[in-house]
């Protein structure tokens, strides 16, 4: 039997023998004597083998990377000027008595310790991956804090109760995917986007509070911060206001944060959509980057720029300043560089001006643009910025969503750079903040018509209900982002708890009875039975550790996550299947020849 694990050996155990279980992480040959790091999921520590004991040593001998093996050896202290003190067991070794192969290892693809491997080649070798200390710490900080999460939500009265996976089409804005019925020609199932519509149903039933930590399924283009099967910390209550939800979520955060990381989060900041947007071209604004924009949309209305004037003067377009104090050292290369940035965002150009002196007014700046700008026009654009000597403004102008989609990401670009740093233009800090009022639609140009911004379910904001009709680009809805760090890490509204409400918003987003009825008749008969009022939020697990490690991808806290391609490398999925199989499903593939016998 282990008596405990090799990571946890340490001064307390001294003089006493200890039987150790785990892999061997490196072995080294010092003519004579062997070392062998031995690792389990808790750390390593050093195994020391002598030659008196001839049988233990010969065995020694043939051990190799990654053999698991059995060790049991006296806890002695290591010889003065050899400990270690990033390590528990660094003041020890252990003098091996006993050594016991159980298993021997081929050579791994790669060495554990190798930092610069390529993620196909992590992905590839999952498992060996997973064996690697920054893999375990990841997943085992994944596990804590679903534990602390279980443990509040219990605190709090929250109870676990699952939903389907094989299911119907929630709307959250991305495709499904479907899983065929064999027992139903020609019909499917959906894997959930989110328990949204079954969590609502539980409120109906009386249950008061819900949570569930539970897959999501969602064939989305996949980014950084995306998979297209991911865990959401699912929630919902009866009976609480906008602000009551807020606040139980946000402790639930904060206790995490504290129990897991010893880290006491900061007040949160409310702030509106409206803004966020205005102020960081974001709903999501990492507020460590101190750089904000200024609005000059009027002022530009006048000017003898078309470039600017034209956006200025047209109804849904945007021009602002992002000033970056010091940014006057900034090099031509280094802006044309920020310029082609912008472009992957939509914009045009970059217009700039580096304020030199500024009492030598004009003369004093220097920028491509100055010259189209009048007296009155770039006195406000000094003024309003607060341009400084040795700053640089930068200038966007185009549709709002253009300009705040490139300045919004410049501004974070430029506050996470070496130069933004260097010049204390970011605050490595935690930095969480609600967003709030989101507008209940947006308008969809290319199907010309208003969707939801958060989802159909969401309520809007008292006394906006008749908006829906009237004026739909208006109408505020009880929906919520909790951010973190410019990352979205969970988001959530009050709910409609009236049937005719729900109707009214199906109708505002140009669903139609028939097709309401067709699709979330269920969730419209259930509203009829006193549905309590009702509302909640969904945290994306995966984002949240992927936050509290400081992994460098959302992949790095997933056991066996997908690729960007939605492929998983280390089973080979999504694979073919037997003609057999795609025939009991009634489905013929249409670009597989061999499949249409
Ligand atoms: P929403 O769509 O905002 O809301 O999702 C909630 C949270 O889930 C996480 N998330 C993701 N994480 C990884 N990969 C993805 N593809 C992905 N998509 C979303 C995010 C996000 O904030 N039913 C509503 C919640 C509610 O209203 O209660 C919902 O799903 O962190
Ligand atoms: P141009 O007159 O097109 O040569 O542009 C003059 C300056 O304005 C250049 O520095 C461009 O990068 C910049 N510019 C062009 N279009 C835009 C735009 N939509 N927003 C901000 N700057 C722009």
């Amino acid at each position: 039997m282990r008596t405990t694990y090799c990571g946890l050996v340490s001064e307390a155990l001294m003089g006493q023998t200890v039987t150790l279980m785990g892999w061997a992480h490196r072995r080294r040959d010092h003519g004579g004597v062997i070392f062998i790091d031995l690792r389990d999921r808790e750390g390593v520590v050093q195994v020391v083998c002598d030659p008196d004991r001839a049988e233990m040593f010969k065995t020694a001998e043939g051990v190799r990377s990654e053999f698991c093996l059995k060790v049991v050896g006296l806890v002695r202290p290591r010889p003065a000027g050899t400990e270690n003190a990033n390590l528990t067991s660094g003041k020890i070794e252990v003098l091996c008595h006993e050594l016991e192969v159980l298993n021997a290892s081929v050579t791994p693809p790669f060495p554990l310790d190798d930092e610069n491997l390529s993620e196909t080649t992590r992905l590839t070798h999952r498992v060996l991956d997973l064996r690697r200390p920054y893999m375990q710490n990841n997943l085992m900080l994944r596990y804590r804090v679903a534990m602390e999460v279980r443990k509040y939500l219990d605190e709090n009265g929250f109870i676990d109760i699952e939903t389907p996976m094989l299911t119907k089409s929630t709307p959250e804005g991305a495709r499904d995917y479907l899983v065929p019925s064999r027992v139903n020609d020609g019909m499917f199932f959906a894997l959930p986007q989110s328990p949204q519509l079954f969590k609502q149903l539980l409120m109906v039933a009386g249950f008061d509070r819900y949570y569930q930590i539970t897959k999501c399924f969602r064939d989305e283009d996949l980014r950084a911060d995306r998979q297209p099967e991911f865990t959401q910390i699912d929630l919902e209550t009866s009976f609480l206001t906008e602000g009551e939800i807020r606040t139980i979520t946000e402790n639930m955060i904060r206790q995490v944060f504290k129990k897991t990381l010893d880290v006491e989060l900061p007040e949160y900041p409310v702030m509106t959509y409206a803004e966020a947007m205005h102020r960081f071209g974001s709903d999501k604004p990492d507020l460590r980057v101190k750089l904000e924009f200024t609005e000059l949309t009027e002022v530009m209305k006048d000017v003898d720029f078309k470039v600017f004037s034209t956006p200025a003067t047209t109804k849904g377009g945007r021009v602002v300043a992002l000033r970056v104090p010091g940014g006057g050292e900034m090099s031509r290369g280094e802006i044309d560089g920020y310029t082609e940035f912008v472009k992957i965002y939509g914009a045009k150009g970059l217009a700039w001006i580096k304020v030199n002196d500024l009492a030598k007014g004009r003369e004093g700046l220097q920028s491509p643009v100055v010259k189209n700008l009048h007296d009155a026009a770039l006195n406000e654009v000094l003024q309003r910025t607060g341009a400084q000597n040795g700053d640089l403004l930068f200038f966007g102008a185009d549709k709002a969503k253009v300009v705040n989609d490139a300045m919004g990401a410049l501004r974070v670009k430029i506050g996470h750079s070496e130069f933004g740093r260097g010049k204390g233009l970011f605050e490595d800090r935690w930095a969480p903040l609600w967003v709030v009022d989101f507008p209940m639609f947006e308008h969809d140009e290319e199907a010309d018509r208003w969707v939801a911004v958060h989802h159909p379910f969401t309520a809007p904001k008292d006394g906006h209900e008749d908006l829906m009709d009237t004026a739909p680009d208006q109408c505020i809805a009880k929906a919520y982002d909790m951010v973190l760090n410019g990352w979205e890490l969970g988001g959530g509204s009050v709910r409609i708890h009236r049937a005719e409400v729900q109707s009214k918003v199906f109708s505002a987003l140009k669903i139609g009875p028939e097709e309401a009825k067709l699709k979330f008749g269920f969730l419209l008969d259930a509203l009829q039975y006193g549905a309590p009022p009702h509302g909640g939020l969904a945290f994306g697990l995966d984002r949240l550790i992927t936050l509290m490690t400081k992994a460098e991808s959302i992949r790095d806290v997933i056991a066996f996550p997908k690729t960007q391609r939605a492929q998983d490398l280390l089973t080979g999925a999504p694979g073919p299947v037997d003609e057999k199989q795609l025939r009991e499903l009634h489905i013929r593939l249409r670009n597989n020849p061999a499949a249409q016998a």
